[in-house]
């Protein structure tokens, strides 16, 4: 797909990491993917594999991640592409007490959390307000994917959760013309209530690096500035910077 600028793209969400979670299975599916999101433009990927605090302590996450990383460096290293290790987070009442400083992205203090798939009821949207409250400004939470939630919760809700101190990420695949997402994902867009987009990739069939398709559709619903702009934030918050 032709990139229509030099702008070296960033993709802020991925699972490219190989073997520890439900994305590239191998450093061989990894490569692949990092040559599609290479081929797209992009030039810098936040490393989010998930982080399931029922599965693993935060100790144990970390030294899955180095053993995993140790994999995946050389193969960034050849290609050019610059990443930041961090890790998508499942929101859990008992997260609260745990070192989440070690979960940001990179040498930021920015750090991805995912909410559960389900209704999201007052009383939750009350308590992660709280949560997301407690550790800003000293962590800046990214929600994941905000437009995910829709298949499970209503519009209402994820905007009370949007009404935290809190950046918002896009997958760029649900701006496919038939997601039933996107007209959320626009209004959001409209609205400036959304920072950040990212793949979500998981392999390079059926959750592929899509970043292009993003930007096309984007750049001719919106305008190239607007997706432009989610670049720049994408910039900004790579280098642990103040949006
Ligand atoms: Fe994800």
């Amino acid at each position: 797909m032709e990139i229509t600028d030099n702008r070296t793209l960033t993709d802020f969400h991925s699972h490219i990491l190989p073997g520890i979670d439900d994305g590239a299975k191998d450093a061989e599916m990894s490569e692949k993917m990092l040559l599609a999101e290479k081929e797209q433009g992009v030039g810098r990927i936040v490393l989010t594999p998930h982080f399931y605090l029922q599965d693993n302590s935060v100790e144990q996450f970390l030294e899955k991640r180095a053993r995993s990383a140790e994999k995946l460096a050389p193969l960034t290293e050849k290609h050019g592409i610059e990443v930041k290790y961090g890790a998508e987070v499942l929101y859990t009442g008992s997260l609260a007490d745990k070192e989440l400083d070690k979960l940001c992205i990179g040498d930021t203090r920015y750090i991805m959390i995912e909410l559960p798939y389900r209704q999201l009821t007052d009383r939750f949207i009350s308590e992660f307000r709280s949560f997301a409250g407690s550790l800003f400004p000293d962590l800046i939470p990214i929600l994941a994917h905000a437009e995910r939630y829709l298949n499970f919760t209503s519009a209402r809700s994820i905007y009370e959760i949007m009404e935290s101190d809190i950046l918002v990420q896009l997958n760029s695949g649900d701006f496919r013309a038939f997601s039933g997402s996107s007209r959320f994902m626009y209004d959001l867009l409209r609205k400036d209530l959304a920072h950040l987009l990212g793949t979500d990739c998981h392999n390079i069939t059926s959750r592929p690096p899509n970043l292009a398709a993003a930007q096309k559709a984007i750049s001719k619903k919106m305008s190239a500035d607007c997706f432009d702009r989610l670049m720049r934030n994408a910039e900004k918050v790579f280098a642990g910077e103040l949006l």
